[in-house]
């Protein structure tokens, strides 16, 4: 292996004058369900709104004078491309970063805002990393690689140094994974403290190490759709999975109903706005409280998130803990059958969100209707009451 912790202080050293030492709050609800102390490692709050300032600056500081001259090239969709652009920034470096097409534009914004320029190339991350690379072929620009490079991965690794200071009597770190590079720098803390057991966790729909693990190489894995952009990356980077082999405690795997949970829960709870990769620790913290040795610090390495996607992941994460629920309630075309329903609705204390009026479906008769309404309830009892009660009730349930 080629990193050690010395290669982290070092480059915490570098970095000491750039990137804020985020706080370690401590969190009285996840302690509360998890029987002990929890506390929240918040690179949220870090510039550029994530953990990747660190590895870009410290990767972009260690280039020779004539390699900085022709420029840094990068692809991604969000935190990398900030990371990058603010570190090229700050270095006097000119930055291209290449943003698939459709990229949520407060993260293009955000990323010219640091003076980078940008160009847009297929529909993901992946082609516009071939774009990424055939940029550096002609004109000779570094590529910065998101996880799969010695200087981003003891950059990424500060934030582990950072929690042993705040926290000497730290006993487990839960850490979002993706490509590696944040997960193997934080663990090679374990060379010094191998008392401290350091947990990576995935999206359950895109996980590539535990496979990459089982095989002892980093294979593909299946990507399937996930709200955790930031942690979805299909082949684990050569590097990072040698250290996470050898250093990491374990992997494990959350869903996205824990996610979006979790998102909620950080913001109702501890006021914390976080991207769904940046809440993945918190949701295999809500998955299997009982499970990290404390105190436990959960990593929120990133909060940048799009305002539409957060009412999305909100909506989605209200009706996984009962406490949003759409029906749809078929029937035949009479005056007041709509005022019926929302009589009753109201009779079990249910708030009415929305409601929309269907009288073209295809699979309804004629002089039928379908109404959709969308109601908040007060968790998975009371939503399971509503529907059984509005059934025998004689409502049309669909
Ligand atoms: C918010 C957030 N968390 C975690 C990760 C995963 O980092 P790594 O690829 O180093 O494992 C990323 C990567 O982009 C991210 O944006």
């Amino acid at each position: 292996m080629n990193v050690e912790l010395r290669d982290v202080e070092q480059a915490r050293s570098l970095l000491d004058q750039v990137v804020e030492e985020t706080p370690l709050a401590h969190s009285r609800w996840l302690s509360t369900r998890a029987q002990v102390p929890v506390f929240l490692k918040c690179e949220n709050l870090q510039r550029t709104g994530s953990f990747k300032i660190r590895g870009a600056y410290v990767r972009i500081s260690r280039l020779s004078a004539a390699e900085r001259s022709r420029g840094v090239v990068a692809a991604s969709a969000g935190n990398h491309a900030q990371g990058v652009a603010l570190a090229a920034q700050l270095l006097a470096c000119k930055a291209t970063i290449v943003m698939p097409d459709g990229a949520a534009l407060p993260k293009v914004q955000a990323t010219r805002g640091y003076g980078a320029q940008i160009e847009f190339a297929g529909a993901g991350v992946t082609e516009a990393l071939l774009r990424a690379q055939e940029i550096a072929e002609q004109t000779g620009a570094v590529l910065i690689h998101p996880f799969d490079h010695e200087d981003v991965l003891v950059g990424q690794g500060t934030v582990g140094l950072e929690i042993l200071e705040q926290l000497p009597d730290v006993g487990t770190i839960v850490v979002p994974l993706g490509g590696g590079g944040l997960a193997a720098g934080i663990a090679l803390l374990r060379e010094r403290r191998p008392d401290v057991r350091v947990v990576g966790v995935q999206a359950e729909d895109a996980a590539a190490y535990p496979g990459s693990l089982a095989q002892g190489r980093p294979v593909r894995g299946t990507m399937g759709p996930t709200m955790a952009d930031g942690i979805a990356v299909a082949q684990p980077g050569l590097i990072p999975f040698e250290v996470i082999a050898d250093r990491l405690d374990e992997v494990v795997t959350v869903s996205e109903e824990s996610m979006s949970q979790a998102l909620i829960g950080l913001l109702e709870r501890a006021k914390m706005l976080v991207e769904p990769s940046g809440a993945a620790g918190v949701a295999a913290l809500l998955e299997r409280p009982e499970a990290f040795a404390g105190p436990v610090v959960s990593v929120l390495s990133g909060g940048n998130i799009d305002a539409l996607v957060l009412l999305d992941v909100i909506r989605h994460g209200l009706a996984a803990a009962g406490r949003f629920m759409h029906l749809r309630v078929r029937f035949s075309d009479r005056p007041g059958a709509l005022v019926r329903l929302l009589t009753d609705l109201a009779a079990m204390g249910v708030n009415v969100v929305d409601v929309a009026h269907d009288r073209s479906a295809d699979s309804l008769g004629v002089r039928e209707v379908e109404v959709a309404v969308e109601v908040a309830t007060r968790g998975p009892e009371h939503r399971d009451e509503v529907r059984e009660h509005l059934t025998s009730l004689g409502h049309q349930l669909m």
